[in-house]
């Protein structure tokens, strides 16, 4: 009889899908991903005029439209003066299927892949599908990711490093030092550095900076996506960007496995990335207002919990049984070791939820965390 994969075999669903199934129905959500605002008009005009004019039925090239690809270049030249060679984008369906390539590309069976931990889930398991072995590395006190343990954690077998700023699941942000950094052990160690930077607009305090402005060699990709930052995670619309020689080797992956980016989504993506970014602005006005609100919150409730610099997830440090109490009164967050066993006593919580409702999650939080103190 046919059998399983033994890669696919060491992969499970994701921990956050069952605090979600463990939440009754009129729970206070802060366990998601994904920011709460409509897709701004002028980005869902660009996919609906496409569709009525008939430009959106058929497949565009493999590396997505050449019009969307120039708008990501010119999005790295407004954001961050870097001259991307639209030729060297691939549009991908979201974030996700970007981190797929890079790993798919660059990993070799057994190889190993260096990641934060906690980190994004996606990093463990998709090493696991591309045959490499992960390797976890632990956090700062004020969970960023520093390169000199990155550096430490390089072996002969080392494929690549992930790198995630602001992070998912700790909205910490990485200095343009740290960056530096990591630019130069992706040139002098000659591994390969993911930039995982779906968060890159929403940071609260200073800016983003991309390892790729400071390397030398063609040693760091870069994978983004229209999801956080226009609120698009349902259109699956995301990008890598890398050296052409890199670009040719993943795109033998998406052509196979995706042929291209979807056609109204593509559109869409266009539109946000060229048309006004006040929506944008707006969003991460919001998100910091509740940021502060939620560290408030948690400080009077008596947790310890680091500064989130960007993104729109906070992460306490969380006594035994926190994190059932509080779902037990109807607010669901995320408990940490779903991100890696480092997170182990810490818990995510996504403040891309209504400030009422925040609000009232935290009252309920001050009171379960005084039960379980
Ligand atoms: C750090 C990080 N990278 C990548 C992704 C994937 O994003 P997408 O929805 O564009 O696939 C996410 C989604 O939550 C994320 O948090």
């Amino acid at each position: 009889m046919t059998d399983f994969a033994d890669r696919v075999e060491q992969v499970s669903i994701s921990g956050i899908r069952e605090v979600f199934e463990a939440a009754g129905e009129d729970a206070i959500n802060l366990g998601l991903g994904q920011p709460d605002f409509p897709t701004p008009t002028h980005a869902r005009r660009g996919a609906i005029e496409a569709i009525e004019a008939g430009r959106a039925d058929a497949y565009t090239s493999n590396k997505g439209t050449e019009q969307l690809r120039e708008a990501i270049s010119s999005k790295y030249d407004r954001d961050y003066g870097l001259e991307i060679d639209p030729a060297d984008v691939i549009a991908t369906s979201g974030g996700s299927e970007a981190l797929h390539l890079a790993l798919e590309a660059h990993v070799n069976p057994g190889e190993e892949v260096i990641f934060p931990d906690p980190g994004f889930v996606s990093y463990d398991a998709l090493t696991r599908i591309a045959d490499g072995t992960p390797k976890p590395v632990g956090l700062r006190e004020d969970l960023t990711l520093d390169p000199a343990a990155v550096e430490d954690a390089i072996t002969e077998d080392t494929a690549a490093f992930v790198v995630n700023s602001p992070a998912n699941p700790t909205g910490a942000v990485q200095s343009e030092a740290d960056m530096r950094e990591f630019a130069r052990i992706a040139d002098e160690r000659d591994v390969l550095c993911i930039s995982d930077e779906v968060y890159e607009h929403i940071v609260f305090e200073g800016e983003h900076h991309s390892p790729l402005k400071f390397a030398e060699t063609d040693n760091v990709v870069v994978v983004s996506a229209c999801s956080k930052t226009y609120s698009m995670t349902g259109w699956r619309l995301g990008w890598v960007v890398a050296s052409n020689r890199r670009i040719e080797r993943m795109l033998r992956v998406h052509q196979y496995g995706q042929a291209c980016a979807s056609a109204p989504a593509q559109y869409a993506a266009e539109a946000a990335l060229t048309g006004p970014q006040e929506p944008v602005a707006e969003m991460v006005e919001t998100f910091e207002e509740r940021r502060d609100l939620v560290l408030d919150g948690l400080t009077d409730a008596g947790l310890e919990v680091p500064t989130p610099e960007g993104a729109f997830y906070a992460m306490p440090k969380v006594p035994d049984g926190w994190c059932d109490e509080v779902l037990e009164r109807g607010v669901v967050v995320v408990p940490g070791d779903a991100f890696g066993a480092n997170g182990a006593g810490y818990a995510r919580l996504s403040y891309a939820t209504g400030t009422e409702e925040l609000k009232e999650a935290l009252e309920i939080i001050d009171d379960a965390t005084r039960t379980v103190r």
